[in-house]
């Protein structure tokens, strides 16, 4: 069933309690719609990861898309779900800005591919000028539900890379227990706020039980063009090492500040789609071999 978009976009005008998302009914009511979350499997998922960092504008959205690329490239079935629901990034980072989601006839939604990867966003099923953000507690709570529970990953998948919103309140502490997490990836830069956030982020992991399967060190050094000269913009990256030392937490990978990752993000063609052969890319197709490796998936 193809709904129209007037019906997807009920969400922000009919603020309905039981249906964020403005899903239309078909017979009975899911049963996660009902009382408390309980912690459970994605439906048609292997395994799911989550990307997240404490701190926003770090590059989580910008790792997770190239990291879905990446596995999907090493031959798994990979799904990337955007629940940033503040700021959706992943209709922009998969050229997807002007598509909607079908509905399935039991009215799951469907999600829209690029590259190879499924992909599901909060954006795609509200305009940038609706008013998400005017959810608030339960609503918001609702709307999360339903997007993690109401998606038909189909063909089914190997594994699923969770955006998770930036920071440890309560939108990340409602989706890591109520989904059954295979372990998280933590991104930061090399500067201490960042890393001071990504230990808080760690710290939440860890009160859920869920397996930190390494930090990603975004943006650290530059590389100037024209002088070929380096220069660590957001500092060293002792501060990162330190951590890991002590946490016992590997480094998967080290993502140097570079415009064309940046800029192939902004296209809608994120690096490993857009230079697979680079450096760049190498460094993101390494992280999801060793993420594959830690959750048990042969690549
Ligand atoms: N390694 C990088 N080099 C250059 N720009 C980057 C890099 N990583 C991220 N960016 C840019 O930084 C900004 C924030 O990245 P984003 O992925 O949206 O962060 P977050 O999801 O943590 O808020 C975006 O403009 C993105 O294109
Ligand atoms: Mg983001």
């Amino acid at each position: 069933m193809r709904p129209t978009i007037s019906r997807l976009l009920q969400a922000t005008r009919c603020l309905q309690h039981e249906n964020p998302l403005g899903l239309p009914k078909t017979g009975t009511i899911p049963r996660f719609q009902r009382g408390l979350p309980t912690k459970r499997p994605i439906q048609n998922v292997k395994k799911v990861i989550a990307v997240s960092s404490a701190k926003g504008g770090v590059g989580k959205s910008t790792i997770a898309a190239n990291l879905s690329l990446s596995l999907a490239r090493l031959g798994l079935r990979t799904g990337i779900l955007d629940t940033d629901i503040y700021g959706p990034s992943i209709p922009t980072l998969f050229s997807l800005t002007s598509h909607q989601p079908s509905l399935t006839s039991s009215s799951q939604l469907i999600p829209l591919t690029a590259y190879g990867v499924q992909t599901m966003s909060l954006g795609y099923l509200t305009p940038s000028s609706s008013s998400a953000l005017i959810w608030r507690g339960p609503m918001l709570l609702k709307a999360i539900q339903q997007l993690l529970h109401s998606v038909a990953w189909s063909p089914s998948l190997d594994i699923l890379v969770l955006d998770l919103p930036p920071g440890t309140g309560d939108i990340q502490l409602s989706i890591t227990q109520q989904i059954v997490l295979d372990g998280a990836v933590v991104v930061t830069t090399p500067h201490i706020l960042a890393v001071q956030d990504a230990v808080k982020g760690m710290d939440m992991f860890d009160r859920v039980e869920v397996p930190i399967l390494g930090l990603v060190q975004n943006m650290s050094l530059f590389r100037c063009p024209h002088c070929h000269g380096e220069t660590a913009v957001f500092g060293g990256e002792e501060g990162v090492r330190q951590v890991c030392k002590e946490r016992g937490v590997e480094l998967l990978g080290d993502v140097p500040l570079h415009p064309n990752i940046g800029e192939d993000a902004s296209r809608g063609r994120p690096t490993v789609v857009a230079e697979p052969e680079s450096d760049r890319a190498r460094v993101f197709m390494d992280v999801a071999r060793a993420v594959a490796r830690k959750v048990g998936l042969e690549v």
